[in-house]
Formats: structure tokens, sequence, C-alpha cells
């Protein structure tokens, strides 16, 4: 969703700026502007609708020396996306930039008749609003804008900046992340770390209620009520190759490419093949707090929650004495749900900022139930405010479309839950199979896609042509369906939708028609038989099907069959879940459609 960056130093600010724009495009963005003041305070300030391109043709010919500025990519909310939409936002002297959502601002904007408001936003109101106490620098910038955020409702991560003092910028966060780097005689500033990679390795997290003056050499951190913050300087892990394509035409094929070594990391100095056991440090929960868990409550969106349920019915076959729950965020949070004693929450989130998710995790811990979160962005705001976690180090996704970060999160929480069965006394006969195929995972994860990765770009191609898709699964293999329709809709804009295989003859089967492919997972185990009678159902009625199993055997006269050859069982699944990212990453090239930034959607979803 919306970038933030900002700069105070001795280089020119101008550069860091629309580089840092540039790394946060992946979040998407319809918008994009900065501003940059001199050191006598002449501002120059440049926005454009559409992509930053445009706003660097803008600014070709206006080379600025200035050493301050604030930058910004806009994702439309409040007014369409505009020029005069684009932030920053300019009130007197100051500029603003804003990510987030003012809930009050109608109100506010009441209150403010002497500004001439020329965008439809509320972030142009946060700004007239720190300009009416700011008047004119009669009161310190850094003071204006904490009167100014006391009379905010809403979320916010801002940056303003003055021709007043263009020494300095005056940053502050609630609900919406912000990050400072500490260079050598600069300061930068970011809404997301990866703008400020190779940059520096130093960076202070503001927490909500924060307000910090950031200045070349030095950054004051302070609370909305004037109390000061000893701010703990945290190292940014990421590095360069990891927000880079690496010869890769698109970040999706990398990331995708990317999961045998990104599960490896997951799994890393967490399992042992040898006792068939897995260890987790960083949930924080003792043998004891471990055995008293009856429930588990799955908390996420979008790919996060297919993660969930794809995790449920692993954790279900572990023990019965663990019931687990999968929710989505946006409908838990309004929900008067009861929950039971003994229950753990599984907070799952790649960005670790989505702002459904971290409503939840906010409510369930005012209930008192401990949380824990699956996150992958390291600093990020849940991993910060869950009780404990398991990170799932699989580096940054670039591309919106989740890929890498699905396969971690599945294999985390099962992890988790065998954490919680070995606690629980279950024998070592019924666990040790699912550690023996986890350790196995990431080599065969690497064997497969590059023996599947030539046909699925021959059938894409087959399927380009279709604005249709259903895709089909029972048991283990049905969420896994759901996210691999969820990946071919969001990238190649096929309506394409999942259905448990059961469900079929209760209503889609009306569906099939040459209108329609449909994708069907046919892994081996008890339920084969059953998935094959549905394939049947299907062709029956001329469907024009594409099948993913690992039973070499299937060979029902089906339109395209990948058969992916696997000592794996358990965790077939998550194989063919491969077939199918990479058949979206291929239909979408066919397309033609912008495969990392897929129309309307953004990487971070942070407003509700
Ligand atoms: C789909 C996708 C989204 C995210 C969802 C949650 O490919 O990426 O559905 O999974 O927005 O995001 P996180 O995991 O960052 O909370």
């Amino acid at each position: 969703m919306c970038g933030i960056v900002g700069y105070v130093g001795e280089k020119k600010a101008q550069g860091f700026l629309v580089s840092g724009l540039k790394r946060l495009e992946y979040r998407g963005y319809d918008s994009a502007g900065v501003v940059t003041v001199s050191d006598d305070g002449e501002a120059t300030l440049v926005r454009a609708k559409g992509k930053i391109a445009e706003l660097e043709k803008k600014l070709s010919g206006l080379k600025r020396d200035d050493h301050v500025g604030v930058g910004h990519t806009r994702w439309a909310t409040h007014g369409e996306p505009s020029e005069l939409n684009a932030h920053p936002h300019r009130a007197g002297k100051i500029y603003v930039v804003h990510n987030g959502i003012i809930e009050n601002y109608k109100e506010l904007k009441d209150t403010l008749p002497q500004h001439d408001f020329k965008s439809e936003t509320d972030s142009e109101v946060l700004a007239a609003l720190i300009d009416s106490f700011y008047q004119d620098g009669k009161y310190e910038l850094v003071d204006a804008v904490v009167q100014a955020l006391k009379l905010v409702k809403g979320t916010y991560g801002i940056a303003v900046v003055s021709e007043l003092s263009p020494d300095e910028l005056v940053v502050a966060r609630s609900g919406s992340p912000l990050v400072i780097g500490v260079g050598n005689n600069e300061t930068l500033v970011a809404s997301d770390a990866s703008a400020l990679v190779g940059h520096t390795k130093r960076a202070i997290y503001l927490n909500d209620g924060e307000v910090a003056v950031v200045r070349k050499d030095g950054i004051e951190v302070k609370t909305l009520n004037a109390e000061p913050v000893s701010a703990k300087v945290e190292e940014i892990e990421t590095n360069l190759a990891a927000i880079q394509k690496g010869g890769y035409e698109h970040f999706l094929l990398k990331e995708i490419m990317e999961q045998p070594n990104s599960l490896a990391e997951t799994l890393r100095g967490r399992v042992n093949v040898k006792e068939g056991t897995v260890h987790l440090g960083g949930p924080g929960l003792s043998e004891a707090e471990l055995r008293k868990i009856r429930h588990l409550i799955i908390v996420g969106c979008g790919t996060a929650y297919h993660a969930g349920m794809l995790a449920s019915y692993y954790i279900e076959q572990f023990t019965s004495e663990i019931t687990v729950e999968v929710v989505i965020a946006s409908e838990y949070r309004y929900r008067q749900a009861y929950i039971p004693d003994g229950t753990v929450a599984l907070i799952v989130s790649q960005s670790g900022e989505t702002a459904d998710t971290l409503a939840c995790l906010r409510e369930i811990k005012k209930q008192g139930v401990r949380t824990v979160g699956i996150v992958n962005a390291i600093g990020s705001t849940i991993a910060r405010e869950v009780d404990g976690g398991t990170y799932v180090h699989v580096e940054p996704e670039i591309s919106v479309a989740s890929t890498k970060a699905f396969t971690s999160q599945v294999i985390a929480m099962v992890m988790f839950g065998l954490t919680i069965a070995q606690a629980k006394g279950v024998r070592n006969t019924v666990l040790r199979p699912y550690v023996e195929e986890i350790a196995g995972l990431p080599e065969e994860i690497g064997r497969v896609l590059d023996a599947v990765n030539g046909d699925v770009k021959e059938i894409a191609k087959r399927y380009a042509k279709y604005e249709h898709a259903i895709y089909l699964g029972r048991d283990t293999a049905y969420p896994t369906a759901m996210e691999g329709a969820l990946k071919l809709k969001e990238i190649s804009y096929v309506d394409a939708n999942a259905y448990a295989f059961g469900e079929l003859k209760h209503g889609p089967l009306a569906l099939v028609d040459d209108r329609f492919f449909e994708v069907a997972l046919v892994p081996e185990g008890a339920l084969y038989e059953k998935s094959v009678s549905n394939v049947q159902e299907v062709l029956a009625r001329g469907g024009h099907m594409v099948v993913i199993t690992n039973v070499s055997e299937f060979d029902l006269p089906v339109e395209c069959v990948v058969k992916i050859t696997t000592s794996v069982r358990l965790f077939a699944p998550l194989l063919m879940n491969l077939v199918m990212q990479l058949l979206a990453y291929y239909v979408t090239v066919e397309k033609g459609y912008n495969v990392d930034q897929p129309r309307n959607l953004a990487k971070s979803v942070t407003v509700e």
C-alpha cells in the first residue's frame, strides 16, 4: 500500500527519495510525489499520477541539491488517483506524507476553514491541522505535530518537513509502520526497511504512539505525552540480493524458484531428523504450557488464511487433544466468538502489518489469550506485538502474490502443532513420518520445480484463453486448491474459484462448460478413489481438465496431467501447489499482464 521515504543528510535527498520509492513500488500504488527543501528554505514539490517513471520524467528538469525531503507512493483510499490527491500535501510552510487513514477527517476539516483544501484526501486535513498548530513557525514543528496527532482518530505513519527548518524531519506512527535508518551523517526514513537496504544496516523501528525528530546526526524519540524513549537500534537483516530480480524476468518466478532455499531457512536449526522431533524456541511456551493447549485459533487473510487452513488439517492428525479453528481476520475481528480455556492463537502474516490481522491480534490479547506469530517481516508490528513467535525467514517477498511465504507458513504452523503434540506425549512413531518428510521437503521442492517447469509453461499456453477456472481437491488438497485459485485470479484476472471435490454435486458442477477449465489435485491416499470418481463426473460433462497427481497409474483421459514423481506423501499437496504457482505465473505472462504488480492490489494491506 502507500509508501513513505524521507532523507536528511549530506547527500542530495532526491536520489534516495526516488530510489527508495522504487523499492516500495511492490507494495502497490497509483501516484507518487516528493518534496525537497533547500538549505535556505525553498521547497520543490513534484507529484504525478501513475508510475514512478512519470514522477521521474517531471523531476528530470528539476535536479535539486537539497539535503532534506520526503516522498510517497499513494494507494488511493479517499479520492481517486490524481496529481492533486498525491502526497506530499502542503499546508503553509509544511509538507506531509501520510500512510493510514484519518477516520475523523471530516470533523477535523470543519475546524480548519483557513486552509484552502486542494485535494479530497484525509491526509491533507492532517497537514492543515499540523499547520494550524505550527502557525508558520511560531511553535516547534514537533510540538505542532504532537498537538495535531492528539486530535486524530485513525491510523498513521507520517513524515513532515518544513521550509523553516530544513535540517530536520518529524516522523510519527500509530498503526502504520515507520523505520528510521541510522547512517553516517545522514538519517533515512521509510515505511518499509527494504527501502533502506544498501544505505544502512542500522534501524530504529518506531512504536505506536511515538514521534521522532530526525536530523542528519541525531534522532530524538518521545511519546506523544512527551516522555523520552530510548530507542533500540536494530540490525536490518535483508541484503540487496534478496530484493533484486537476480536474473529472473519477474520477482514472482524468482520467489517461486527460491522455495528450496527459503523453506530450508524456515527449517534451519528446528528439525532433528535423527530424533524425529522439531524444536521451536520462539513461541516461548514451556512444556507445561504446551501440554495445556486444547484449542488453536489460526488467524490470517488471503494466502495466510489458506496456509492456516492447510496446516489445520495436519495438526488435527497429530492428536485429538487439540481442535483447530481457522478464521479470516477481517471477519473474526467483529465476531463475538467464545474463546475456550486452553486456547493459543496463531497470528499468520507475511508482512506482519495487515490491518485486519493486527486488529484480531489486539482483540485476542485483550481476552488474555496467548498469541504466537507466524511472521516473515522481521521487526514488523505483528512480530513485535505477539507474545512469542516463529519467523518463517523467507526473505522479502517483492511480488504482490505470495508464494514462498505460503509454503513456509504451512510448515512453520505444522511444526508448532508437532511441538504441542511432542509435549503432550504423542508417540514418536506417529510424529516421525511428518518430521522426516518436512526435513526432505526443500530438496524435493527443488526437484519438482525443475521437473515440471517446462511442462507447465506449455500447459499455460493452452489455458491462457479461458476467463473462468475451477480448482478442486479433497482433504489437504482442498485448502491447497483454494490457494491455487487465488494465485491464478489475483495475477491473471481469471475468475478462478476452488471447491471441495465433495461439494461439486451440490452446485458447482452446473458450471462445467466450454468457458471453464478445471484444475484438480488428486493426491495418493485414502481418498484417491473418491477424487478419481469426481474427476470422472467432470469429464462426463465435457470438462477441460488439468489433473495434478503423484499417482503414476492415473490414466483417465483428461486434457492434461502433471505427474509429480516423489517419495513425499503427507505433504504432496505442497508440491502440487508449486505446479499451480507456475501455472498462474505462465498464464499471466501469456496474457501479457503485470505479473509482479497486479491491478488494484497492494502487497501489504495496512487499511481495513
Ligand atoms: C495473495 C496475497 C494476499 C496476502 C494477504 C495477507 O497472494 O499475498 O492474499 O496473503 O494480504 O498478507 P500478510 O500475509 O502480509 O498478512
